[in-house]
């Protein structure tokens, strides 16, 4: 009797362990989809032309690892003097998992590379943007050694609201940019954590920091009358995977770095993960 109880929880905990189901090591472009886009279409007036060109989207070995490279360039473009790269998930992935990505992000004025997550066109049964929902695993502007996670919800633009709030209220995290790191999403239906450099074993999360905790409270999504729907919405959709490299933008303006760029720079993608729990939907 013992021995079948042990049993059975041993099976249990394997069962509520994170299973890799996706681990895309760049040796081809395959599960990911170049945006060509001007930046005006961004919503954040940024100066570059996403192109799917080889100069600015391309995968390559750095130091023997294979890697995807997003590659801001001085090129005119379509009345664009910047050219740079943006690419989203062939598919939509959630909801929920453990998303962990190990990169290198450029630093300098006038960057703004990011690592996150949309709905697809960034409209789910929800509505449109935020209402559908935005996940921020990490932002950094220019510059300044702070990276930053957050999540977007709310009404339709311009009804939406954040968490962390507004303005120099958001939460900020300092890796040494210089090196690879983990930038790591916990999303549940109940919590959504933010980690830099986790890593999965033996199906659980270990070692790394946990940057940022947050409780689904803290987050709805309303309908045009400004109601609020029922459960964990809008996070309980399924979103694309997002990396990009913008330039200017109203961010990096508006911290007053958008003078003498740091072009061209790149962010370097090594290793997307994403693994799912017994939590998690298909
Ligand atoms: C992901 O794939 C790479 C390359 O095949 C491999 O070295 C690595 O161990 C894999 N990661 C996991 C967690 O299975
Ligand atoms: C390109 O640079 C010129 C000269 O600074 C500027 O007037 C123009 O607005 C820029 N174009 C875009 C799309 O940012
Ligand atoms: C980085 O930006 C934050 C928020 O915009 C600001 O409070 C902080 O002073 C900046 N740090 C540096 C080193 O510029």
């Amino acid at each position: 009797m013992k021995a079948l109880i042990i049993l059975s929880l041993l099976a249990y905990s394997s069962y509520a362990g994170y299973v890799l189901v996706m681990n895309d090591t760049f040796t081809d472009l395959s599960n990911w989809i170049a945006d060509v886009m001007p930046g005006s279409a961004s919503g954040n007036s940024e100066w570059e032309y996403y192109t799917d060109s080889p100069n600015n989207v391309f995968t390559t070995q750095i130091n023997g690892q294979n890697a995807l490279v997003l590659r801001a360039l001085a090129q005119n473009y379509e009345g664009y003097n910047y050219t740079s790269g943006k690419v989203h998930s062939v598919r939509p992935w959630g909801p929920y998992g453990f998303f962990n990505i190990k990169a290198v992000v450029p630093k300098g004025n006038g960057l703004w590379p990011a690592i996150w997550l949309l709905p697809p066109n960034a409209q789910t049964i929800y509505g449109t943007w935020p209402a559908c929902g935005e996940i921020d695993i990490m932002e950094t502007v220019c510059t300044n050694s702070s990276g930053y996670s957050t999540i977007h919800f709310g009404g339709e633009w311009p009804n939406g609201a954040q968490w962390p709030n507004n303005g120099y209220n958001m939460w900020s995290f300092l890796p040494n940019w210089n090196i690879q790191h983990w930038y790591g999403l916990d999303w549940q239906p109940n919590y959504i954590n933010f980690w830099l450099d986790a890593q999965m074993i033996n199906g659980k999360i270990t070692g790394g920091q946990l940057l940022f905790n947050i409780p689904s409270s803290r987050w709805y999504a309303l309908n045009s009358n400004g109601q609020r729907y029922p459960g964990n919405a809008p996070f309980n959709q399924p979103f694309n995977i997002i990396l990009n490299v913008a330039v200017g933008g109203f961010w990096p303006c508006w911290e007053g770095c958008c003078q003498n760029l740091a072009i061209p720079a790149q962010m370097e993608i090594y290793n997307v993960q994403i693994w799912h729990n017994s939590q998690s939907e298909e």
